[in-house]
């Protein structure tokens, strides 16, 4: 069975019917103080698989109390499919004093099911945080299509840490890639600067893994209007959108923003449902 969170009810949806399997229905609400509730209102009896984003991040609390209410509603055995793993990027104790994040949430979702699955988390290295299986479906291969149906010419990673991606879909997609150097100066201001840009008369998708505040992007577009690029697309496969990454984006000259649904909005025209899938069907074929 398969059982939505509120963050991810059509990609658990979507899951469900390429997998054949029965959607549970859950009743989710928040008390007066915000606090959430959850009830699972069938007896699972059997393997089941919560499907739910952590952003906005008080979906995380309902994440933990999801996975409680499966396992007593009966399932055997528990998958969490986390699309979106909210605190990954406090990744390391970056300053003396900080928590170390990104083991916190790893550890407690650990403790409330028997496997991980998420989709293309900030940098594969988390996984090594989780104390149960855990592993990461590459949002590649559905990008790569839509760049493809777009006729792009050049993927191009605004950073260093973006480059394997980028290559990754400039490949699967028959494109070149090319990259950019960013040095973050605050939370919502990046400097950049080109490697080679070879971009005049292109037609250029920039590909990230997450578009927060949208300065990543919205610089690198800027770039690549000045060094002569016909149209910009913009690729992030989670979209937070944050302060008015929108706009900025929107001004910035972009002629299409496009994200997955790992983090369900207007932009997710990019379904990681497959992939995902794909991923939960292998691993039941392997343990029968
Ligand atoms: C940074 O390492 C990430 O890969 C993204 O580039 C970053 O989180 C994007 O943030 P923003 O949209 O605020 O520039």
């Amino acid at each position: 069975m398969i059982l939505p969170g509120t963050g991810s009810e059509g990609l658990a949806k979507r899951v469900a019917s390429l997998l054949h399997r029965p959607v549970g229905r859950v009743e989710a609400r928040s008390f007066p103080d915000g606090e959430r509730y959850v009830r699972i209102l069938d007896a699972v009896r059997g393997p089941a698989i919560v499907v739910q984003t952590t952003f906005p991040p008080q979906h995380l609390t309902e994440l933990f109390l999801l996975l409680d209410a499966a396992r007593r509603a009966g399932a055997t055995t528990l998958t969490a499919v986390v699309p979106y793993l909210a605190y990954m990027r406090q990744d390391r104790v970056f300053q003396a004093g900080e928590a170390l994040s990104a083991a916190v949430i790893a550890k407690s979702i650990s403790a409330l099911c028997d496997r991980v699955v998420t989709v293309d988390p900030h940098k594969p290295e988390v996984l090594k945080l989780f104390t149960v299986p855990s592993e990461a479906v590459r949002a590649d291969g559905p990008i790569a299509q839509e760049l493809k149906d777009r006729k792009v010419d050049v993927v191009l990673a605004p950073d260093a840490g973006a480059f394997e991606r980028a290559a990754s879909v400039a490949k699967l997609c028959g494109a070149a890639v090319d990259q950019l150097e960013k040095t973050r100066i605050d939370s919502q201001t990046v400097r950049m600067k080109p490697k080679t840009l070879d971009v005049a008369g292109k037609r250029v998708a920039i590909v990230d893994d997450i578009i927060s505040t949208g300065s990543t992007m919205a610089t690198a577009v800027g770039l690549l209007r000045q060094a002569g690029a016909t149209t910009t697309y913009v690729v992030g496969v989670h979209g937070l959108f944050l302060a008015n990454a929108e706009e900025r984006l929107k001004k910035a000259g972009v002629e299409e923003i496009l994200t997955t649904d790992t983090v369900q909005g207007p932009y997710s025209l990019v379904s990681v449902a497959g992939v995902l899938s794909e991923a939960l069907a292998a691993k039941a074929i392997k343990t029968g």
